[in-house]
């Protein structure tokens, strides 16, 4: 049974980490010439990569050769991604349509969580996607894992295209939602937390390579995949899909779990990333940075508690701000334990454990297989 919330990671063993020394004449050529970004001159007489040259960060060995793979992970999460592929057109919004437009069809709170809910994700999905492509693709010198990293970019595309395809569905105002990042506190103080791990990481200048740096580095992950996508997306999934547990707004529950299926890789990607760099520069992973990690995951647990008492201010069936809080202690205990900390917070139950049940559900009806297979007739057809 799949337990999308719980959803574990599998670290690569450890890897004989080369250094300049060990590496034989030409590697050491190939280290000293090779440019991370992949663009610069081609080093004519740098030699073929082998496996032992690949390394996640500060790698001089050509970026340009995807073969041989060394992380397996990495290229595995690439292809699972693919097989998931959806798009939120082919979601019907028929009776969320008539739901939204029904005088007594949504409770004044339903309506005041879902709008606060888009509104969160219609932004998050965007400051995601450009600290992607932005922040970590170019210090990430691995050619497999910026493989998956182009795909997750163009996945988070087609999650913001899910809100904008929600907004013209509904008829909702625009403006609104796609400025709540700007203009309601609750949201805004979440971006803002994330924005300043990635800002120096942007400036062009930034390069990994000094303890610092790749500290710096280590904490624009923590921020993103563990926290935006690794936490804070699963209270508004659990929002969400409590809704389409009552039969309330099941179009956009439904993207939400195609979402949400996105998410659960996105994350386990980057706690893979987090392991994998921690093995190869144990330097890096000092005792002082896990205890700020630690503090990192508490801060983002106490702005999500905050949230939940903005956007469910008395809360409805099933949901409310306390059960989100307890929610969050539950995640964040587990997310520290994937990146090998002790847990923030006293052991708490799942208060959802339907998270799990709902994605089941779907399974059992073989939905997303069937999915899987109207694309592959799909794109056949396309080309005649
Ligand atoms: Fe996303
Ligand atoms: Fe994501």
């Amino acid at each position: 049974m799949l337990d999308w919330s719980n959803s574990e990671t599998i670290v690569a063993a450890p890897p004989a980490v080369p250094s300049l020394t060990t590496l034989p004449p030409k590697s050491r050529l190939t280290l000293e010439a090779a440019d991370p970004t992949g663009l610069g001159a081609i080093d004519r007489a740098g030699g073929r990569v082998s496996v032992d040259e690949k390394q996640m960060i500060n790698c001089r060995a050509d970026v340009n050769q995807l073969l041989p793979l060394k992380y397996k992970w990495a290229w595995e999460k690439y292809l699972s991604a693919c097989n998931n592929h959806w798009m939120p057109t082919e979601v019907s919004m028929q009776s969320d349509i008539a739901l939204w437009k029904a005088r007594n069809g949504l409770t004044e709170d339903e309506r005041h969580t879902i709008k606060r809910n888009l509104g969160f994700f219609a932004a998050s999905e965007s400051l995601v996607a450009n600290n992607i492509v932005m922040a970590i693709y170019r210090h990430l010198t691995n050619p497999e894992c910026r493989q998956y990293l182009l795909r997750q970019a163009f996945e988070e595309a087609v999650h913001t295209h899910t809100f904008q395809y929600i907004v013209e569905s509904l008829g909702l105002d625009e403006g609104e939602l796609f400025n709540m990042y700007r203009e309601v506190p609750s949201i805004t103080d979440k971006a803002a937390w994330a924005l300043k791990h990635t800002q120096h990481l942007a400036n062009p200048s930034f390069e990994t390579g000094t303890p610092d740096d790749g500290r710096a580095f280590l904490r624009d992950l923590v921020a993103f995949y563990v926290v935006f996508e690794g936490m804070w997306f699963y209270t508004g999934f659990a929002q969400i899909l409590s809704l389409g547990r009552r039969n309330k707004m099941v179009g956009i529950a439904e993207q939400y779990q195609y979402i949400l299926r996105d998410e659960s890789i996105h994350l386990n990607f980057g706690i893979d990333v987090i392991n994998q760099i921690k093995i190869e520069n144990p330097h890096l992973w000092t005792s002082a940075l896990q205890d700020e990690v630690r503090g990192m995951l508490r801060d983002a647990t106490e702005l999500e508690a905050a949230y939940g008492r903005d956007t469910m201010p008395r809360g409805f069936l099933g949901l409310n701000a306390v059960l989100c809080e307890q929610y969050m202690h539950f995640i964040a205990n587990r997310r520290c334990a994937q990146i090998g900390l002790a847990p923030v917070f006293a052991e708490v139950d799942n208060p959802f454990p339907w998270m799990s049940e709902t994605m089941d559900l779907k399974k059992e009806k073989n939905f997303f297989e069937t999915r899987v297979i109207e694309y592959q007739n799909g794109g056949a057809l396309t080309w005649e």
